[in-house]
């Protein structure tokens, strides 16, 4: 490694299988310029994937999108995951997967369901997938998986719209059987910061929604796991992103490239690998994108002599660039960034605009 600590193994696959999904979130994860069904990757090379990944150590692989259902060789991706060791999680919209569907996933393997709410008001939550019907679709979903004895996630994606319903939204992933609930503040990249000013919540529902949190996990302790975490723009330090670049993790796109976490292509100049012309191995250890922020040594002060700078590294290099302009610089979210007031005027733009929905 660049600053001499070992290469660590990365520990999690993050396989977007395709771009399409029938969803249009407008804080979706994907990249503005989504990836064509014709240039996805075929199972032959998704199962070479999974093989190699397992190879390098990782234990657990996310099949995410878009939406993976929409890929008919879901059942035969899942089995190759399967045999080759890997713990396998299912992330969906739940639209377009159907019990039968979902079924013959099980039959192949399929460890962990993650389904996405969007809210716990049915109107709302459609309104945001910009989807009629999918809130319906979704708890369907949730007790298929639940009757097939599969371990369920509930996802929700936190913002203005629904963030003062964080308890009906936390009742709703108990009523439908999940063992644990994942409470997403939405992070500003791509389509999501398209949307910052329709999306950003106020500082009092932030710390209302936080209270809310360690209210509800003390109330139901032992039924259901609440993961949450306190929102980028509203905090003093920021979070060690990805675990680390080129530390914990790697996201293979629909078209094969490999990224170090899955906004990295927002950074100019980064030259990402395909898993069509190279091993994963090879990625992972030589690739200019992972090393190009792995260990330490390219860090500039005030990280480069803090006494965090093992444990958060930095935080986001993709928000290092997208709010300070440089992708080496220390995470603006960082009060000891020069960039950091910035954060806070972003936080403060607000309007109460349509969203620009995510199209596939
Ligand atoms: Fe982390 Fe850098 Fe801020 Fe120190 S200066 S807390 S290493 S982001
Ligand atoms: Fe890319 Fe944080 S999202 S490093």
């Amino acid at each position: 490694m660049a600053d001499g600590t070992a290469l660590t193994a990365p520990l999690g696959l993050l396989a977007e299988l395709t771009h399409r999904c029938p969803l249009g979130c407008p804080y979706c994860s994907n990249p503005l310029a989504l990836d064509k069904r014709a240039d996805e990757l075929d199972t032959q090379t998704w199962t070479r994937v999974m093989h190699e990944a397992a190879g390098l150590g990782v234990l657990q692989v996310h099949l995410s999108g878009g939406e993976p259902a929409a890929r008919r060789d879901l059942p035969e991706i899942v089995k190759a995951a399967r045999d080759a060791g890997l713990y396998s999680n299912l992330i969906t919209s739940a639209v377009g997967l159907t019990a039968q569907g979902l079924a013959k996933l099980a039959d192949a393997g399929l460890d962990h369901v993650q389904i996405s709410i969007q809210d716990s008001d049915e109107a709302s939550a459609d309104h945001i997938a910009g989807y009629k019907g999918a809130s319906v679709r979704k708890r369907a979903l949730a007790a298929d998986v639940v009757a097939l004895g599969m371990p369920l996630t509930v996802n929700m994606v936190v913002h203005r719209a629904n963030i003062e319903r964080i308890e009906a939204m936390v009742d709703l992933a108990l009523s439908l059987g999940a063992k644990r609930v994942e409470i997403a503040h939405v992070q500003y990249y791509g389509w999501a910061m398209e949307n910052s000013a329709a999306l950003m919540p106020t500082r009092e529902q932030v710390d209302v929604a936080l209270a809310a949190v360690e209210r509800l996990r003390a109330k139901h302790h032992g039924a259901i796991v609440i993961d949450a975490v306190v929102p980028d723009y509203y905090a003093r330090l920021p979070k060690p992103c990805v675990g680390g670049w080129g530390r914990r993790s790697l996201n293979v796109t629909p078209a094969g490239k490999v990224l170090p976490c899955h906004a990295a292509e927002v950074i100019p100049g980064l030259e990402f690998w395909n898993v069509r012309e190279h091993s994963l191995s090879e990625i992972w250890r030589s690739s200019p994108a992972f090393t190009a922020f792995r260990g330490t040594d390219w860090m500039q002060e005030p990280c480069k002599s803090c006494a965090r700078r093992d444990q958060d590294f930095g935080g986001c290099r993709c928000q290092a660039f997208l709010i300070a302009g440089d992708a080496r610089a220390t995470d603006p979210v960082c009060h000891l960034s020069p960039h950091h007031a910035r954060v806070a005027a972003l936080a403060d733009e607000r309007a109460d605009v349509p969203y620009r929905y995510r199209v596939s």
